[in-house]
């Protein structure tokens, strides 16, 4: 039997699965690494970390299966999107990468936008220019930092990092390669008129494949550290949220996914490209061959619930600790002690700023509407309302641009809970429902590396042999028209907030 590995280059770690060649999982590891923050709104990390990590978790699920290295026949390359890493020349990283999430760019998307214009840039790339995405960063770097960017050779996401210490090739795959604002998403190839306009040298990007396109194979001396046999295929593999919807079987029109991670994304299959005239959502392509998909991106999503519990759940956690509980369960049992609608108090989540549907990297977190009625429970409640509204939002957009809603699946932290996934249907409006893969991007990729190794003919034909709907929630109908109720004035809170809040961010500094 054959084996296939996926590895997945997350922002809190590198999560390594091993699967055989049906698509049964076998063991799972991740391995955790930091993420530092040395001025506000920057976050960046050291791409040695995740090289670290993935050597780490691939010998780890090596172990854990008890499968030998040279039993695997195929490897899938997943990872946090957007990042950029700069390599000198001999291919060492000449500064921290700077992450998805890192909002410094402001001025630069400004200038792309008005060098390019809005509605081409659109045309050529299909998206806006926003904070998080790579073009912004490259210009960044170029103007904070010149004598450093002289010096750089070659730009890569972080997945293609790792892929580079794998295998020695610079190489990117269409999905992730969207993400950079520097691939025409139509065409599939980097844009060659937006590259000259933005004067960046096409030299510094790597060969761009299709996700199940064998990319490279495992170098001896990366074989030997990863316990790995040396030639092992590379697939081209895929950003984390194409890869995770491969892992929750988004390959056909109508099924859409809505992650609550950190981030929280809506993600829609696309037959052609459709795009926002707004460019609220991202259209990027799939990484099945030849499709696309529409998403919706928030940038605090599960982030904002975990900033609760790490800053404001002590009691919570110490309760946790005593009864052997996952501190979130003790959490969302405290919000089901408040009503639909947390009694008027409303949780705004944008605590890292926020892309979809805001575009506003100065947008903040805050409650409105606090009065002395209200306990933990409805602050808690209200938190996970207000993220969950945000995902509204993402959903709002994609059918109002008429890509087909049928099966909505959820997954990620949020859809482990039975409480917000019932939240999820109520605020939603539609039925959702959980399926028997809850390992995401690593699976997607595995199963991206069996079609590129041959097992399977295609990336359909893979998730239909390993996903099945597990559960569905209905929503509840009067928790339907409470949040039906609430829903504009939570977009409404944000519209009257926006100018403050950017002038909160001139007060933190
Ligand atoms: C997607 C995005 C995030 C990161 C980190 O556009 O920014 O999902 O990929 O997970």
């Amino acid at each position: 039997m054959g084996y296939l590995l996926g590895i997945d280059i997350g922002t809190s770690g590198t999560k390594t699965l091993l699967c055989d060649d049906h698509g049964r999982i076998r063991a799972t590891a991740t391995v955790e690494y930091p993420c530092s923050h040395p001025k506000p709104l920057w976050s960046e990390q050291n791409p040695a970390d995740w090289w670290r990590a993935s050597v780490e978790s691939v010998r780890q699920v090596l172990v854990r299966a008890k499968v030998k290295g040279r039993d695997v026949s195929g490897i899938g390359l997943s990872g946090q999107m957007h990042g950029a890493v700069m390599l000198d020349r001999s291919g060492r990283p000449l500064r921290p990468a700077i992450l998805w999430n890192d909002q410094r760019t402001g001025a630069e998307c400004a200038e792309i936008t008005a060098k390019v214009g809005a509605r081409r840039l659109i045309r050529l790339v299909s998206n806006p220019a926003l904070t998080g995405f790579t073009a912004p960063k490259i210009l960044w770097v170029r103007r904070h930092e010149p004598r450093l960017y002289e010096r750089t050779r070659r730009v890569l996401l972080p997945k293609d990092y790792v892929r580079y210490r794998m295998s020695g090739v610079f190489a990117t795959e269409v999905s992730d390669a969207s993400g950079t604002l520097l691939l025409d998403v139509r065409k599939r190839r980097w844009c060659r008129p937006l590259l000259s306009t933005l004067e960046i040298d096409p030299v510094l990007l790597p060969e761009c494949f299709e996700s199940d396109e064998v990319s490279s194979t495992l170098s001896a001396a990366a074989a030997a550290e990863m316990g790995l046999a040396p030639g092992t295929p590379i697939v081209g593999g895929g950003g984390d949220q194409a890869a995770g919807a491969l892992g929750n079987g988004i390959v056909r029109p109508g099924v859409i996914s809505a992650t609550l991670g950190t981030s929280g994304v809506v993600f829609a299959y696309a037959d052609r490209v459709q795009t926002d005239a707004l460019g609220r959502v991202h259209t990027f392509c799939h990484a099945v061959r030849g499709k696309w998909h529409v998403m919706g991106v928030m940038l605090s999503a599960g982030g904002a619930f975990q900033w609760y519990r790490n800053q404001l759940a002590e009691a919570e956690r110490a309760e946790a600790r005593v009864t052997g509980v996952d501190p979130y369960d003790v959490l969302t049992r405290e919000a089901a002690a408040a009503p639909a609608g947390a009694e008027g108090l409303f949780f705004l989540p944008y605590l890292t700023g926020e892309r979809t549907p805001h575009a506003d990297p100065h947008a903040k977190g805050a409650w409105i509407g606090l009065t002395p009625r209200h306990t933990r429970a409805h602050l808690i409640r209200a938190l996970m309302e207000g993220v969950t509204y945000g995902m509204r939002d993402s959903l709002e957009i994609i059918r109002g641009m008429k890509v087909p809603i049928a099966e909505i699946r959820v997954s990620g932290g949020g859809a482990r809970s039975r409480f917000w996934r019932q939240m999820q249907a109520d605020v939603y409006g539609r039925p959702v429902v959980t399926i028997n893969a809850s390992e995401g991007p690593a699976f997607g990729v595995a199963l991206l590396a069996g079609v590129g190794a041959g097992a399977f003919r295609s990336i359909q034909e893979a998730c239909d042999a390993a996903i099945r709907v597990t559960s569905s929630t209905r929503p509840n109908p009067r928790a339907v028209k409470t949040y039906n109720r609430n829903y504009p004035l939570f977009g409404k809170l944000y519209r009257s907030l926006r100018e403050d809040f950017t002038a909160l961010s001139a007060v933190a500094q």
